[in-house]
């Protein structure tokens, strides 16, 4: 069966399902204001709609399909998959995971509007490197868990996608680590620059004409007073340069996107995740994971390329944006045409001007306490 027969009989199975399952479960608790509106709620509409599924479906079907030949697997074998837990984020709860059958499955999880966000206006976190390369694979010679993630940037006031958007993203590497910054605690050695020259885990893609942006990568790993996630930030107007980097245009999102707590646990059985001595930091306990899930969802749905996880995952979650926002970005350092060069005026710069006082604890709680 090709990719085509199979996302039209998902689509047929697709039509069946409830669009966004489990969205009543939401609980909008919490007393933080977020800056903007958040969650994609009002937008399930449009997302219902069936073009707009068959190509959600379609192209995350394709993503999939070409993850499944890469392991040698036939697509008409059963696949199994296993949906994101779907988690009343508000009572920072996650239920059990459940196998779901073939053919609903793809469609079920594909055209699923309950994975959206809109991140109030957080910052990038100290870790952020501007002018990383436009590559879709973003691996190097990172061992690991394989993940493809799709980012679908939507506008959260027409509910139409966004095409032609750069997202930018990075995240450490399987033992917690971030390639490109210097001198931040836990990162490496702080006296050797040699760091700023890596680029594993960072890059750029634009999104497609469904607003859809793909990466392949790895799950990350955790590092101390963090809950393991993503960053990305989503440009508009961006334009890519002859170098294959992207200048200009504006920052409409800043975000950080997370994954299931049963899903960590099993990702940190693997090697060489289990290496990481960092601790882990509970989603449950990680301010900014309870910031974005407050009235939202920030986890991404995720499936099973082959049978066991070391095969692979293929992750995606939807953002929802504001295109008239104009975020202001602080690199900590930037990649240029001579290398990684430190922000003198960036994040990690100023808390080493200001001293890391109270050490690595003191320092996370500072940048928690900033919203990074
Ligand atoms: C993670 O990155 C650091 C810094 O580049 C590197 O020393 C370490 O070996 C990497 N982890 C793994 C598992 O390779
Ligand atoms: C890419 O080109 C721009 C514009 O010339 C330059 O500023 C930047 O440093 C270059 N980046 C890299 C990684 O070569």
């Amino acid at each position: 069966m090709g990719v085509r027969s199979l996302v039209s009989s998902l689509l047929l199975a697709g039509a069946l399902v409830s669009a966004h399952p489990g969205h009543e479960e939401k609980v909008h608790a919490h007393a933080a204001l977020p800056l903007e509106r958040k969650s994609l709620d009002h937008c399930s509409k449009q997302f219902s709609e069936p073009e707009f599924v068959e190509r959600t479906v379609e192209i995350h079907g394709r993503e999939y399909a070409r993850l499944r030949r890469s392991l040698g697997l036939d697509l008409d074998e059963e696949p199994k998959l296993r949906p994101r837990d779907y988690i009343s984020v508000s009572k920072i709860d996650h239920k059990t995971s459940k196998a779901v059958t073939k053919g609903m499955d793809l469609s079920t999880l594909f055209s699923d509007s309950g994975a959206c966000m809109l991140m109030p206006s957080v910052d990038q976190g100290p870790l952020y490197v501007q002018g990383e390369q436009v590559r879709k694979d973003i691996t190097e010679t990172e061992p690991g868990i394989k993940m493809t993630l799709a980012i679908q940037v939507v506008d959260y006031k027409t509910c139409k996608v966004v095409p032609n958007a750069y997202v930018d993203i990075w995240s450490s590497n399987s033992t917690g680590i971030y390639t490109g910054v210097q001198g931040y605690p836990g990162m490496g050695d702080p006296k050797d620059a040699g760091i700023l020259k890596l680029t594993a885990l960072r890059g750029v893609q634009p999104t497609d004409d469904h607003g859809v942006a793909s990466f392949d990568g790895l799950l990350p790993g955790h590092y101390d007073g963090r809950a393991t996630h993503i960053h990305a930030i989503v440009y508009l107007g961006a334009t890519k340069q002859a170098n294959n980097t992207i200048t200009g245009g504006k920052a409409a999102h800043v975000g950080q996107l997370y994954f299931d707590q049963t899903l960590i646990a099993e990702i940190d059985k693997n090697t060489p995740y289990n290496k990481n001595k960092n601790k882990v930091t509970l989603n449950t306990n990680d301010f900014l994971f309870r910031q974005g899930a407050n009235g939202d969802d920030p986890i991404v749905r995720y499936a099973l390329v082959g049978k066991t996880l070391s095969e692979g995952v293929f992750a995606w979650i939807r953002f929802g944006v504001n295109t008239n926002s104009n975020q202001k970005v602080s690199p900590a350092a930037w990649m240029t045409s001579s290398g990684g060069v430190m922000n003198p005026n960036g994040p990690v710069a100023q808390l080493q001007r200001g001293g890391f006082g109270g050490g690595f604890g003191g320092f996370g709680r500072r940048w928690l306490g900033r919203g990074n």
